[in-house]
């Protein structure tokens, strides 16, 4: 059974093609970034006519690389949300297109859980419980995967904490602006400060051991623009490398913390990483240090299926066919679609 995905929910017009839920056939990404670069970040409306272009050649490239043709693919899975409307209208308008055109299953997918579940294209069926550290440009949050509570359904998702106010990739993105690197930026640190040393610049830990599963990144943010100001005020000479270890490092220390203590507090081994951020070198050194220490079971996909890519859209399509959830033709794009489908647990030590 293939099932094709389609993902245009930021700058990557990406789709992919998954056989029997766990099999990548083909994940094609026509990258914007050349687009946007020059604005330093996504610009939604270039970001959605761009997705116009790029849609229809970039299925032809994935079925071509599948060497399957549309005929053979058995249903349509896209993003609906979240991300920016006007690049989510696209696909959800193509995919649509494709259902009607061909007759065939249209699944609507949810881009963070679907960041989630493309482990399952690596490590096979994730197994609840399992606490998933999702971090991306839009998105930094600790959610458990639980077991259904119906047979047959899919496994539910549950807000353990989330940032209070930037994303972290959003927080990378800043920085590696100020700091006059390409965009986007979170690459370009993690290059960055690879030659750098992460103890040069004590910068803050916000929200660290405050015994909540939450983040927050714009205090941290805010005081590597200061360190940095006070060093040019003062006529020193800024290592940019040492600036990018330090606040790389101080975003990772809480990560991974955090990430580590909701397994351990539940009781559950098993972390996955998921995100754009999850591609980051140094997070997921520092994670799998850290499970190893107790343990745990650690799942980081590999880079091109951390970042936007259509094969995660297809693979969480699919376990929406597996669960019987066919979206109606009238689906529309949810540009603030949460990940969490489950309550918060009243009982839980969160906000
Ligand atoms: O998940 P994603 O591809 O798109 C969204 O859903 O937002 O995440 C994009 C984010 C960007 O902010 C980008 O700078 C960041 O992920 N990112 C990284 C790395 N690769 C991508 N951040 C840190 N280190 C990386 N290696
Ligand atoms: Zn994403």
């Amino acid at each position: 059974m293939l099932v094709l995905g389609i993902e245009t929910s930021c700058d990557e017009t990406a789709v992919g093609i998954v056989e029997d839920r766990f099999t990548v056939r083909s994940n094609v990404v026509a990258s914007q970034v050349d687009l946007h670069a020059p604005f330093g970040g996504v610009v939604p409306e270039v970001a959605a006519r761009a997705h116009l272009e790029l849609l229809q050649p970039t299925i032809e490239r994935s079925l071509v690389e599948a060497g399957c043709r549309l005929e053979d693919v058995e249903a349509i899975a896209v993003t609906a949300g979240p991300g920016l409307a006007g690049a989510l209208l696209v696909g959800v308008a193509g995919a649509k297109g494709l259902a009607l055109g061909r007759d065939l299953p249209l699944l609507g997918v949810n881009h963070l859980r679907a960041h989630v579940e493309a482990a399952q294209l690596e490590f096979g069926e994730l197994e609840p419980p399992v606490v998933a550290l999702v971090v991306s440009g839009g998105h930094t949050s600790l959610v458990v995967l639980e077991e259904p509570t119906v047979d047959g359904a899919r496994p539910g998702f549950r807000q353990l904490g989330s940032t209070i106010d930037d994303a972290a990739g959003e927080a990378f993105d800043k920085i590696a602006r100020f700091l006059g690197l390409g965009y986007p930026g979170g690459p370009e640190i993690d290059r960055l400060a690879r030659s750098g040393d992460p103890t040069a610049h004590d910068f803050p830990r916000p929200l660290a051991g405050d015994g909540t599963y939450n983040f927050s990144l714009s205090g941290l943010k805010t005081a590597v623009i200061r360190e940095l100001r006070r060093l040019e005020a003062a006529g020193r000479e800024v290592d940019l490398a040492d600036v990018a270890a330090s606040f790389q490092e101080a975003i990772v220390d809480v990560q991974v913390d955090k990430a580590v203590r909701a397994a351990t507090d539940l009781g559950i081994d098993t972390v996955v990483m998921a995100g754009g951020v999850a591609a980051n070198s140094r997070l997921r050194a520092r994670m799998a240090d850290a499970m190893e220490r107790t343990g745990g079971r650690l799942l980081v996909p590999h880079v091109q299926l951390c970042t936007d890519n259509g094969a995660m859209v297809a693979a969480a399509g699919a376990n929406l066919l597996a669960a019987g959830q066919v979206a109606e033709l009238s689906l529309s794009a949810d540009p603030n679609m949460p990940l969490a489908d489950l309550p918060p647990d009243p009982a839980g030590p969160t906000s």
